[in-house]
């Protein structure tokens, strides 16, 4: 399964729990976490409030990004949040054409098509022609969790920034110590398409390596919303069970991903996985590798 019909599915999904659903992310125009606000109100906005704080907090000279990346801008919702309350022109790259077209479709209803351009591009890939003079900032909320190698990809987002630029990451950041084969960490691999998730240690290597350095790190577990133990166990128990009915329809890419959310909220439980908030800024150039 790819990450672009993996993402085909999810969008069908949103569309389909709209009329059912508060909100499945389609009034954020977000494929994240709804997190709790301090006010108990739950939407993908609430992540939006803490990113905002962390690029305001880490800003030097009180001057906002004026050109950002989005890798990983699912159906744009991150860009259009930023901009409203920062200015500045937008860059998003997602491998789904499904959100790539979504996210174009609703900066030409703002009239912005000026300030947005989006495209379906790998941030793995040589991104100079797209952003040739660099960033001054790169969000990737929970998409270097879909990265071959996370450190690498790091490494090559780093190339993109201006001297001073920032690198913002949310994501899943497992503790060095929890196993590899632990069952509640594969299946979340397994069912989020998450091939090599980033784990501290992997994260503070690829930071150094890429030279950046860490300015802000912030533990949002706390705000994710959790389920009772009985409750999530029943969950678990039923998504099995349905992902096995389903085993051979496209839907058990539903029940995959459910079922991964499932495993996740097992490791939050576990206190083995933060879901954390990191910005670092880029302070040396490395060499370029010789031949
Ligand atoms: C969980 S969604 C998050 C979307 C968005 N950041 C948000 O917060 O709503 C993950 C996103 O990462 C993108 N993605 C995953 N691997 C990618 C890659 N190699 N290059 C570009 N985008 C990628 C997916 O296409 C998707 O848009």
């Amino acid at each position: 399964m790819s990450i672009a019909r993996y993402y085909a599915w999810l969008s069908r999904f949103q569309d389909a729990a709209r009329g059912v659903a508060h909100d499945t992310g389609q009034q954020t125009l977000t494929v994240h976490r709804r997190l709790r606000a301090d006010d108990g109100s739950v939407s993908g906005d609430v992540l939006h409030a803490r990113v905002l704080d962390a690029v305001r907090a880490t800003d030097s000279g009180a001057t906002a990004p004026a050109d950002v990346l989005d890798a990983g801008c699912g159906l744009g919702g991150t860009t259009f949040y930023l901009q409203a309350r920062l200015g500045g022109r937008y860059t998003g790259i997602t491998l789904s054409d499904t959100q790539c077209a979504r996210a174009t479709a609703e900066a030409a209803r703002r009239g912005l098509e000026d300030v947005f351009h989006f495209a379906v591009r790998d941030y793995d890939a040589d991104l100079a022609d797209l952003v040739p003079t660099g960033v001054d900032l790169i969000v990737a909320i929970e998409s270097l969790a879909h990265a071959q190698d996370p450190a690498a990809t790091i490494g090559r987002l780093a190339t993109r920034l201006r001297p001073g630029g920032r690198l913002l990451l949310v994501d899943d950041v497992p503790r060095d110590t929890l196993a590899w084969d632990d069952p509640d960490f594969a299946g979340f691999r397994a069912g989020w398409l998450c091939p090599a998730v980033a784990t501290d240690a992997t994260l503070t290597a690829a930071f150094a390596a890429a030279g950046l350095t860490l300015c802000h790190d912030e533990d949002l577990t706390p705000r994710v919303t959790a389920r009772s133990a009985v409750v999530l166990e029943t969950l678990v128990l039923t998504a099995r069970a349905a992902s096995a009915v389903l085993a051979l329809t496209p839907a058990r890419v539903l029940m995959g991903a459910l079922l991964g959310g499932l495993k996740l909220e097992r490791l939050y439980r576990r206190r083995v996985v933060r879901y954390r908030l990191v910005v670092a800024r880029l302070t040396t150039r490395p060499s370029p590798a010789r031949p």
